[in-house]
């Protein structure tokens, strides 16, 4: 066995090329020859490899000039163009970036809390790992419904999708599971917040689709003030019960998270339910309508974007606005988070620069818990940070926010911490 064999990234071996060399991986200290030279490198490798967390190749020192060449005949980028373009992590290969957009075009995120076991479902889930989705072994071979919700479903603890095609079917089940809830219990709550989430993101979802429609606008306003009742009614528990954890940075789950942010601020600070918390929460719900205006790809980029790009999607608070101006009848207050969720009170946000006291009371809230919200959940090209994490970073630039607000979101976010810490 080769004594001196070099690490050569993971990510720099493309799908369906053929490198020249031997690969190694690296097993309890030791190498193992993984892939013959002159083989072709599939997908199944890949995915192979990820599924077993490996991130280096190793290839032998001699043929490390045989490396360099594959890697300009393949790549002929360097890290750094790659970097630019936006692709990190293991999304090197363009094709796995239209993958990666295929998936959130056509899959929905669903929360696996919502399954309660024996119940049946009538549609089918997915999980959603490494950038695919692979059906649920329950259903495979069996392709008529209904299935029934095994143990293994229940507890599964990652990431599951189904169709977007099938949500009408998932907001039935939804339905259905919160009929079944009894009793106050600490577990009927928690099926109760998770059957709010669910339709909250739903109904989100529908608006992003059709941004135009008065009724879907209605829906919102009905979610919302479900949300305000119950986090009034749970306000030492609410963070726990209502927020999600999100796999990716989804509008709709960003959406919800920022809403249920701003409603627990508001509620700290004592503003009234109606009408400030239900224009407050029906605002930061539709904060990023805009979204539906931009092309998906920026949306849900999984990179950094370049400047350029940036410049395009920061038009999205200008396509909510009016958008919402548009088509919609909403008091002046509800569009103050949509037009100001990204100013700062230092005048260096957009898309206007307003500064001070031309930041509204919600537009302030808005600012706090958008920026929250897109530090602590996890995107493809980057870990979360923790909430902590977050609020030191926040506290870093307080001059761009309300020093009120941010002590006070600092205060409300330790105590619902502690709350849930002792569940
Ligand atoms: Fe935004
Ligand atoms: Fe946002």
């Amino acid at each position: 066995m080769a004594e001196k064999l070099f690490p050569v990234p993971l990510k720099r071996i493309v799908v369906d090329t053929v490198p020249n060399f031997d690969l190694f991986i690296k097993q309890k200290e030791r190498y193992v020859l993984y892939r013959k030279a002159n083989y072709t490198f599939t997908q199944e490798n890949l995915r192979n490899l990820m599924d077993n967390k490996i991130v280096d190749l190793y290839v032998q020192k001699d043929d490390l000039k045989l490396y360099e060449q594959y890697r300009q005949r393949v790549g002929d980028k360097t890290e750094e163009e790659y970097k630019a373009e936006g692709y990190s992590g293991l999304f090197v290969n363009p094709d796995e970036v239209n993958r990666y957009h295929d998936i959130i075009a056509n899959y929905h995120s669903i929360d696996t809390r919502v399954f309660v076991e024996g119940m049946e479902i009538d549609f089918s889930i997915y999980d959603h790992l490494d950038n695919d989705v692979h059906l649920f072994p329950e259903m495979e071979g069996k392709p008529e419904g209904p299935w029934e919700l095994t143990p293994n479903i229940c507890s599964y603890k990652k990431e599951i999708m189904i169709q977007k095609s099938d949500l009408l079917k998932y907001k039935a089940y939804v339905e259905k599971m919160m009929a079944s809830v009894s009793g106050g219990d600490e577990k009927a709550l928690q099926r109760k917040a998770t059957a709010l989430r669910e339709m909250s993101k739903m109904v989100v979802q529908d608006v992003l689709d059709d941004p135009r429609s008065g009724e879907k606008i209605k829906k919102v306003g009905g979610a919302v003030n479900n949300m305000v009742g119950f986090i009034l009614e749970n306000e030492t528990s609410y963070f726990s019960l209502m927020t999600i954890s999100a796999h990716d940075f989804y509008t709709y789950t960003h959406s919800l998270n920022v809403c249920t942010f701003a409603l627990g601020l508001g509620s700290a600070i004592s503003l009234p339910k109606t009408p400030d918390l239900e224009m407050l929460g029906l605002g930061t719900m539709l904060h990023d309508i805009g979204k539906s205006q931009v092309d998906p790809q920026l949306i849900n980029k999984p990179g950094r974007l370049t400047e350029e790009e940036f410049k395009a999607m920061q038009d999205h608070v200008t396509h909510g606005v009016n958008l919402l101006k548009e088509h919609h009848k909403l008091p002046e207050q509800v569009l103050q988070p949509v037009a100001q969720h990204h100013e700062k009170l230092t005048g260096n946000g957009y898309p206007n620069g307003i500064k001070g006291n031309q930041l509204s009371m919600f537009g302030r809230i808005s600012s706090i818990v958008d920026i929250y919200d897109a530090l602590t959940t996890v995107r493809s090209y980057k870990k979360a940070f923790t909430p902590f994490e977050a609020l030191s970073i926040l506290s870093k630039n307080e001059d761009d926010y309300d020093r009120g607000l941010l002590r006070e979101m600092v205060m409300t976010l330790g105590k619902q911490i502690k709350a849930a810490a002792k569940d």
